[in-house]
């Protein structure tokens, strides 16, 4: 059988977002179909987000897709996607209550919804993921197991700048100062799984590590959240054992732009 496989994008594309459809389409062979969704969904911003600065690229999100072999790229427009009188949503009710969840409420409903329609718009065998959102990836998992939807999720690994910076679509709101700083979100989760290969695990210790790293090197960034969680409930966690698996997972703000990035810590 040959298989279909989705990228669900919002667009603006860079090297993260292509790897997944250079991915998808290793998964999809040379008889299979690549598709990329590009669609910045109103359902998964709150107010006062940006939404109507969201950077819209779609001439060269299309030929990067090309390059990256994807076979058909999807962008509909709002009133393709959702009717105006509409009045169903998915609701997840456990792991988009922390982290993101808490400082973006409705964010992953939204998302869960979109992703669901896409899903069933697109009909794909697989669909992949990246990890620098790893509680939208979590979130997903869940949904596609408790709604029995046949599709068989893959999430592929942070691509980075140089300097360690994930990439991101809203780098791009990043002054020049911040964008000097926003790598020390990267080297402070470093340092706490550093810091838990040696042995430190108390929640406490490692929390101590990050922020006083960033304090260090990032003074312009404001954090919204660190959280140190189990990798599959994403409860939080006073201890990590070294023979667990957890999730350190960061958001900062930057001015207008609020950065997020993760580091697992998986047991040798
Ligand atoms: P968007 O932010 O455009 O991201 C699309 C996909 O690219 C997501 O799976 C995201 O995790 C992945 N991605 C983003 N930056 C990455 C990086 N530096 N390395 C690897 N993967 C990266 O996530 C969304 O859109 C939306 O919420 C969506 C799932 C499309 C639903 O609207």
């Amino acid at each position: 059988m040959a298989p279909v496989v989705l990228v669900p994008t919002m667009g603006a594309l860079h090297q993260g977002h292509l790897d997944l459809v250079r991915e998808a389409r290793r998964l999809a062979g040379d008889s299979g179909q690549v598709a990329v969704s590009i669609f910045v969904n109103p359902l998964q911003f709150g107010p006062g987000e940006d939404l109507d600065r969201y950077p819209r690229t779609l001439e060269s999100d299309v030929a990067g897709c090309r390059e990256a072999g994807a076979d058909l790229v999807f962008a509909p427009s709002n009133s393709q996607i959702y009717h105006p009188d509409r009045s169903i949503q998915i609701i997840e009710q456990a792991l988009s209550k922390v982290l993101c969840g808490t400082s973006r409420p409705g964010h992953f409903d939204g998302v869960c919804t979109v992703v669901a329609k896409l899903f069933n718009l697109v009909q794909p065998d697989a669909a992949v993921f990246g990890k620098k959102d790893f509680q939208q990836l979590a979130i997903i998992r869940r949904m596609v197991r408790d709604l029995d939807i046949p599709v068989s999720l893959h999430g592929m690994e942070t691509v980075r700048e140089a300097d360690g910076l994930a990439m991101s679509s809203r780098n791009r709101y990043l002054t020049p100062e911040e964008r000097a700083q926003a790598p020390a979100l990267r080297a402070a989760l470093e340092k706490a799984l550093a810091a838990w290969h040696m042995g430190i695990t108390a929640a406490t210790r490692l929390r101590d590590l990050v922020a006083e790293h960033l304090a260090t090197h990032a003074p312009l960034g404001r954090v919204d959240y660190l959280g140190l969680v189990d990798a599959s409930s994403l409860e939080a966690k006073a201890v990590l054992p070294a023979n667990q698996h957890h999730l350190i997972a960061i958001a900062v703000f930057f001015g207008g732009a609020r950065l997020i990035d993760n580091i697992e810590l998986v047991p040798k």
